[in-house]
């Protein structure tokens, strides 16, 4: 649905391996499992990270934290809370921005993501900036850390709506964390899957159940496999998952679209945000 990846042209980075264009895809709405998820969402932000980082990443800041396409920043929300000499676990890190930022001011973050290609880009921001992120490849669902490692969690945009086993994703949170810690999160604004994902007037339009739970799936024409996926839940949903899994919800931003705010990503565009939301940032407390 609401993808911030189908803008923009096919930029590549030159310093690193390049990868095959997108292939060409067929779109379905149908149910699918965690390992068809992962399976297909691994190799596509191989795929699409050259673009993602070209286009997004100067906007993103090498060491800057954004929570959406808003350009809501954690400066401004402190949804982490204090995160000097804390423990600090980004899921779905991507190029490390986020991460990058809390070590800049005085954390330990570590990141965790599905794509390798995303994680070089991390490498590649660490060289150019002289301030490393140590990271790992591994999944949301299945963290590889011990119980009680990390006073934070954090997730910009990152792995939630990829999968498909969410209770499994947010029950890995908990265990990872210790007590009383912060797990703060933004994804697409529920509210967005009635629409389609086009930042025009088009997107405007609400044309599917709010309530239709099946996830958006991209098929590749060639191997007729599924080559990306994505998750909704319903903001009850969300609410629901976090009590279930030990956590008390501190707070929901949905942070407004700036008037002098311009810049076009994916489905997000000032037209459609000054509207509707556009990105929900959880904000929740392991109580334990
Ligand atoms: C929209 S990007 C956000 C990256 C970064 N937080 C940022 O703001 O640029 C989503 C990231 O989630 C990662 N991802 C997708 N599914 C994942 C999963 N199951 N586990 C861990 N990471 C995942 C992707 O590889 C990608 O790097």
């Amino acid at each position: 649905m609401d993808r911030a990846r189908r803008c923009g042209t096919q930029v590549k980075v030159t310093d690193v391996q390049e990868f095959a264009a997108d292939p060409p895809v067929r779109v379905e709405r149908r149910l699918v499992d965690e390992s068809e998820s992962r399976a297909a969402n691994g190799p596509d932000w191989d795929r699409y990270a050259d673009e993602y980082q070209a286009t997004h990443g100067e906007f993103l800041g090498d060491v800057g934290f954004l929570w959406g396409p808003e350009g809501c920043t954690e400066d401004q929300i402190a949804a982490l809370g204090d995160v000097v000499d804390r423990d600090v676990l980004e899921v779905g890190s991507g190029g490390g921005q986020c991460s990058r930022w809390v070590r800049s001011r005085g954390g330990r973050p570590i990141g965790v993501d599905l794509s390798h290609r995303q994680l070089q880009h991390s490498l590649r921001i660490d060289d150019a900036t002289g301030l490393s992120v140590p990271s790992l490849r591994g999944t949301a669902t299945h963290l590889p850390f011990t119980a009680d490692s990390f006073d934070i969690v954090f997730s910009a945009f990152g792995a939630l709506q990829f999968v498909s086993d969410l209770e499994l994703a947010v029950a890995e949170v908990a265990r990872v964390l210790r007590p009383n810690g912060r797990f703060a999160f933004s994804i697409t604004h529920p509210s967005r899957w009635v629409f389609p994902d086009d930042p025009g007037p088009d997107g405007l339009t609400a044309c599917q159940s709010y309530w239709d739970r099946t996830p958006y799936v991209e098929v590749d024409r060639r191997t007729d496999q599924a080559s990306y996926v994505e998750h909704h839940r319903t903001l009850g949903d969300w609410v629901r998952l976090l009590g279930s899994q030990g956590f008390w919800l501190r707070d929901l931003v949905e942070p407004q679209w700036p008037v002098d705010h311009d810049r076009v990503w994916g489905g997000w565009s000032r037209e459609r945000g000054l509207l509707t939301p556009g990105t929900a940032i959880f904000v929740a407390d392991l109580i334990r």
